[in-house]
């Protein structure tokens, strides 16, 4: 098909009566015809004494009849259709970069603020989705310990099948090799192709860079065929190299907060190693913790602050003479008053540590009683913290229920007993409440058994 219609051309720029008086100014007459030989145009006492070719971009638009005279008329007509063609040009790559324009943009919106690598990805498949033609997407990301690409995320009919790639293996495993975005508009008869690869027409394939390193692929396809365009792949490279740098930021972010959870049990850990009796109380107690929170539908920060807060309850405790901590007879007055002391020096402690400041209230307040009769404050009901009120029964639980060098840990029906007896004093009923309707119980108890305690 002609890249512009001369019809179209004569009507759209109104150039009739241009034409018009041309052709009386050069005191001749013209016959002019489409492609087709459909008429355009016809001059009194026209004949068609010569052919002129109205041509653009090497392709005959249509014709001009006439005397010598009426070449530039053919000239100018052909001058005409190139300037349209360019401008349409013009126009559908204005349209283009405003269409990237506007997915990077909404993209930047969207992902600069996130910090899940999932959560990234998810977001990254709903922007291809909207701007490009596709059924399916997939992103894969390296696993650096096995050196393969594993799916992260993906959607779609025809959704991918095989959940590893491996370098150099299959069309996406290529990508990954060369580095380098690619088209495949038939993919069964590409030669990479592996049974492994789920069946699609027509895909794209881009890798995710980050230093120029590829961490992982992007990888789209049509189950319908469809012929990806060089302007398609342009549009899925801005994407993939946006998603990319978001995806390699909350990377980063993560192992960030990995290396920060770990430095935080290792610190809770050194204080269990100075009473080896309490062995891996810590840990019990951010489960129970989270457990509780859990069922309680506690909002994702108060949760990240109630871990913290369990995880770091007795830090305080490095504070506390060994001869006091480690005492294994009954307590004097004035050692018991030491061993309050361990809720304020773990405020102390923390509270200079901007990413555990939130976790403070857990800590200082985790020996505060509902009626008010507990330390270090005498604060009563919901004036104690709710992760401190979570932790207060969390600690309780497990300190009953665990050995000691003095005395046997209670039995678990004890135990519950000891929790209910003191719901309403000691603990928030809420919270105690909370705890038995956690899935803690589940590991405690069979469902039907669970159910006698519940009533
Ligand atoms: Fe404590």
């Amino acid at each position: 098909m002609a890249p512009v219609s001369l019809s179209k051309l004569i009507k759209k720029r109104a150039l009739m009566p241009m034409l018009c008086r041309l052709v009386s100014d050069l005191e001749t007459s013209i016959i002019i015809e489409d492609v087709e030989g459909q008429l355009l145009m016809a001059t009194d006492g026209a004949e068609r004494l010569t052919q002129y070719s109205v041509t653009v971009a090497g392709e005959a638009i249509g014709r001009v009849y006439g005397s010598e005279k009426v070449a530039v008329i053919a000239t100018l007509l052909s001058g005409m259709a190139e300037s349209e063609v360019e401008k349409r040009a013009l126009v559908s790559e204005t349209l283009n970069k405003y269409k990237e324009i506007t997915l990077l943009y909404e993209m930047v919106e969207k992902v600069s603020s996130c910090l899940d690598t999932k959560e990234v990805a998810r977001l990254v498949i709903e922007e291809a989705e909207r701007v490009i033609r596709l059924t399916s997407v997939s992103v894969f990301l390296l696993n650096k310990d096995t050196d393969v690409l594993e799916l992260i995320a993906g959607c779609g009919q025809g959704q991918e099948v095989a959940t590893t790639v491996e370098r150099g293996v299959g069309i996406a495993g290529s990508v990954w090799a060369s580095g380098r975005a690619e088209i495949v508009n038939d993919v069964e008869n590409d030669p990479r192709f592996v049974s492994g690869e789920v069946k699609i027409s027509s895909m794209m394939c881009a890798p995710l860079k980050a230093k120029d390193a590829v961490v992982g692929i992007i990888k789209i396809g049509s189950e319908q065929s469809v012929v990806y365009t060089a302007e398609d792949l342009k549009l899925f490279t801005t994407l993939a190299s946006l998603a990319a740098v978001s995806i390699e930021n909350a990377s980063l972010y993560e192992q960030l907060k990995d290396a920060f959870y770990t430095t935080v049990y290792t610190l809770a850990e050194t204080i269990e190693k100075r009473d080896p009796y309490t062995g891996n109380h810590t840990k019990r107690v951010m489960e129970y913790s989270l457990a509780i929170g859990r069922t309680l539908g506690l909002p994702e920060e108060e949760m990240t602050r109630l871990q913290l807060g369990a995880v770091l309850h007795d830090i305080g405790k490095i504070g506390v003479r060994d001869n006091v901590l480690l005492k294994q007879s009954a307590l004097t007055d004035e050692e018991f008053e030491q061993i309050k002391m361990h809720a304020v020096y773990g405020e102390e402690i923390i509270s200079g540590i901007a990413q555990l400041k939130s976790a403070v209230p857990g800590v200082k307040q985790h020996h505060e009683k509902h009626n008010g009769r507990g330390y270090p404050l005498g604060l009563k009901g919901d004036e104690i913290d709710i992760t401190a009120r979570i932790i207060a029964v969390a600690d309780s639980f497990d300190a009953m229920t665990s050995n000691r060098p003095y005395r046997n840990g209670l039995s678990l029906d004890d135990a519950f007993e000891e929790l209910r007896k003191f719901s309403g004093s000691q603990f928030d009923p809420e919270i105690v409440d909370a705890f038995f309707a956690s899935d803690v119980m589940d590991a405690f108890f069979t469902a039907n058994s669970r159910q006698k305690i519940l009533l």
